[in-house]
């Protein structure tokens, strides 16, 4: 029933067959999104929005995509970003991420709520492979702080805050189907007693501080040495205002819609960004990374054309995980480095630092 792995020939194919295989809790957890989905939907049309400028008779012979995120040297400007509960679609759940990410020289952030413990998945790091950590803030501060300590010491190189889920969006997929224990020993990290007529989100989430603010800041860059994002900025004012408050990097999303329903997507907001950074000359001084929708390597393209450093891809590696393990999602990660290659070469791009603005028309886009 299954399609062999050879016949997925780009990331939406790993969807397809996920939703054949996967099991219904685990399909509904990871393909939810808030309310009617509006802004999930958008986040992949929005990057149709966009077209090339493609630049004729450029040397194109050999193509390099290999860049520097956050210091950190990799094969090709994506990463793949937190997603919880590993365990739903894949019995090792993300040890699995890491082996694929490490073949591919890819950069991995471990998610707060993974179902795998942080220490499985560091140890299944090797060699000078990188993580970074996604951070959830607890309510108890003793307790964020023992863990970004504890991820700084175990060399976590970045610390991603998510700053959009002050309480968690309802996806009403996964509210409809029950939630049981399969994959997941994370409600144990809340403390609280959990609810599970509200689906897996709800459930897993009690322990997140809302009252999280801008004045915490400062306490978070005076706690750690490792580099600070904030994940989930949705405008240029809130980018100015993590420049101010001295942070390296932000990352445009919105969690995959999976939170405001009608928010906009990444790229959009992108396109408000980066002409405001460089109208203040502040472009060189936070990485400005985006996520939600990203399935192929003109996705990838396009944000870095506009500015980005890199991009976060979610859920086409958890399909790719659930359909096939490790296999599956080393090939998603080689289809994405062919298209890139292809696509460089056809928009007239040897390099990353030959990606600009002038190679897109951004007429559709409400900054453009
Ligand atoms: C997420 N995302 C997420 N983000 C975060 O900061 N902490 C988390 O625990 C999770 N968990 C999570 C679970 C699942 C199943 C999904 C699909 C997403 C959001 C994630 O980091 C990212 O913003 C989006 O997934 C990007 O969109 P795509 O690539 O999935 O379209």
């Amino acid at each position: 029933k299954m399609p062999p792995l050879a016949q997925c020939y780009n990331l939406l194919d790993f969807e397809a067959v996920a939703r054949q295989v996967m099991k219904n809790t685990a399909w509904a957890y990871y393909s939810s999104g808030a309310d009617d989905e509006i802004t999930m939907r958008e986040n992949h049309s929005a990057f149709h929005k966009i077209w090339f400028r493609p630049r004729i008779l450029v040397d194109v012979e050999t193509v390099d995509f290999t860049t520097t995120m956050l210091g950190t040297k990799t094969s090709i400007p994506f990463y793949i970003t937190a997603t919880a509960l590993g365990k739903l679609g894949n019995p090792e759940g993300e040890v699995v991420l890491t082996r694929a990410a490490r073949q591919h020289n890819v950069v991995q952030m471990i998610p707060t709520l993974a179902s795998c413990s942080f220490d499985e998945i560091v140890d299944a790091r090797e060699g000078d492979q990188v993580q970074w950590l996604q951070l959830y803030v607890n309510k108890d501060r003793a307790i964020t702080k023992r863990i970004i300590e504890h991820a700084e010491k175990r060399g976590c190189k970045a610390l991603f805050i998510t700053v959009d889920a002050p309480q968690l969006g309802r996806r009403e997929k996964d509210m409809r189907v029950k939630f049981s224990d399969e994959g997941s020993n994370v409600q144990s990290k809340g403390g609280d007693s959990v609810d599970r007529s509200q689906g897996a989100a709800r459930a897993i989430s009690s322990f997140i501080d809302p009252s999280l603010s801008w004045k915490d800041i400062p306490w978070f860059l005076s706690v750690t040495k490792m580099p600070i994002i904030l994940k989930g900025v949705q405008c240029v004012e809130d980018v100015l205002r993590a420049v101010e408050a001295g942070v390296q990097g932000v990352v445009l999303s919105n969690h995959g819609g999976r939170q405001l329903d009608f928010a906009r997507s990444g790229i959009e907001v992108l396109a408000e960004v980066m002409p405001v950074l460089r109208e203040r000359g502040w472009e060189k001084k936070i990485e400005i990374f985006v996520d939600g929708g990203v399935r192929r390597a003109t996705d990838i393209i396009k944000a870095l054309c506009l500015g980005a450093t890199g991009v976060g891809i979610g859920r086409p590696f958890l399909y790719a995980m659930s359909a096939y393990g490790q296999q599956g999602v080393e090939r998603a990660m080689q289809l994405l480095k062919e298209e890139m290659e292809m696509n460089m070469r056809l928009i007239g791009a040897a390099k990353i630092e030959d990606l600009n603005p002038s190679l897109l028309d951004v007429r559709g886009l409400q900054g453009g």
